[in-house]
């Protein structure tokens, strides 16, 4: 019996083994139970004392031998796979991201802001939490007015709320700064309604606010309407109906000719061929007051459009709670 030969036998071929495959199969055939050095151990009984002696050490030593290196080799080839798997092969095509978008109040906000940049105005922020004072006294709406049951009002405390619209912003804003001034302050406002197509108990106004030594209507009109003419991609018509804000004076709504039926009468302006976009007026004196202004020396123009109203009409949409619901199917379509 030829230890050396087996030896140099299995070594070899076990070296030679390139995967996990052919080493399990090797093992089996060299150290399993019915394997070759088992066998070898088998035919010891048969042996002389001497003969088995030799050979019988011969034998286990390889069968060491063998155990360790069939271990070697599986880790080496173990490793050499986890190593493949980290390989990147940087030209194959990656995999495609599933990316989410913007809701549509967002996307028209940004081109509002975009507009409004352009003609000079600045963008300002607020908080949602307002005081009775800013949310109304300032603005001309003294404790117990009429006009403040048009906006049913979240309290907080008898001297705090959610603010109920955007215009604080007007006398915070000016108490700060000096004229001339260009700001909007677009945000979130609330009120106790009930929620149908077109009231929510919490919507979007974009508030604005012009002031100058001798401002118009006239450069209101101006404004206004390269906004909408921007906003919309094509041009409006634009009126201005009379209206009553405490906190402006003259007060007055704009109303665009209707954007899906270009003015001729339909469902979604009740056939009159307008749509209302927002309040505006010239600023009170009472407001300037408040902000510590000369009302002698300083004019200005103010407006509040309701976000979501612009988004309805911008997209075609007739019912604004599609905009809070988090719909997927309505969202994917912008
Ligand atoms: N804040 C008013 C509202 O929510 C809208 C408004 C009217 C804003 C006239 C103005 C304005 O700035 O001048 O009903």
């Amino acid at each position: 019996m030829d230890i050396k030969k087996l030896r140099d036998e299995a070594l070899k071929e076990l070296l030679g083994a390139k995967n996990l495959e052919e080493l399990e199969k090797l093992e089996i055939k060299y150290l399993g139970r019915k394997g070759v050095l088992t066998d070898v151990l088998k035919q010891l009984k048969e042996m002389t004392a001497e003969m088995r002696g030799k050979i019988g050490a011969a034998a286990n030593q390889l069968k060491h031998e063998l155990g360790s290196t069939f271990e070697r080799r599986k880790k080496e080839i173990k490793a050499a796979l986890d190593n493949k798997k980290e390989w990147v092969d940087v030209s194959a095509p990656g995999h495609k991201l599933i990316r989410g978008h913007l809701n549509p109040r967002t996307l028209v906000l940004r081109k509002v802001e975009e507009i409004f940049l352009s003609l000079g105005f600045s963008v300002i922020d607020s908080t949602e939490m307002e005081s009775d004072y800013y949310n109304f006294q300032a603005l001309n709406f003294p404790k117990d007015h009429p006009a403040r049951d048009m906006q049913d009002t979240f309290y907080l405390t008898d001297e705090l709320l959610m603010r109920t619209q955007t215009s604080p912003n007007q006398v915070r804003f000016m108490e700060h700064h000096n004229p001339p001034l260009r700001v909007i302050v677009p945000g979130k406002v609330f009120r106790r309604d009930a929620s149908d197509a077109t009231h929510e108990s919490q919507f979007y106004q974009v508030e604005g606010l012009m002031v100058d030594k001798h401002i118009s209507i006239g450069n209101f009109k101006a404004v206004i309407e390269e906004f909408f003419k921007r906003l919309f991609g094509k041009e409006v018509k634009m009126r201005l109906r009379p209206s009553y804000f405490p906190f402006t004076e003259p007060s007055f709504e704009p109303d665009i000719s209707c954007t899906f039926c270009e003015g001729k009468g339909c469902r979604v302006c009740k056939g009159t061929g307008w749509l209302e976009m927002a309040g505006a007026g010239m600023v009170h004196p009472f407001v300037f007051k408040s902000a510590g202004y000369s009302p002698y020396e300083w004019q200005g123009f103010a407006f509040g459009f309701g976000l979501d109203r612009l988004v309805m009409m911008k997209y075609r949409i007739n019912d604004m709670r599609l905009l809070n619901f988090g719909d997927l199917r309505f969202l994917k379509q912008f």
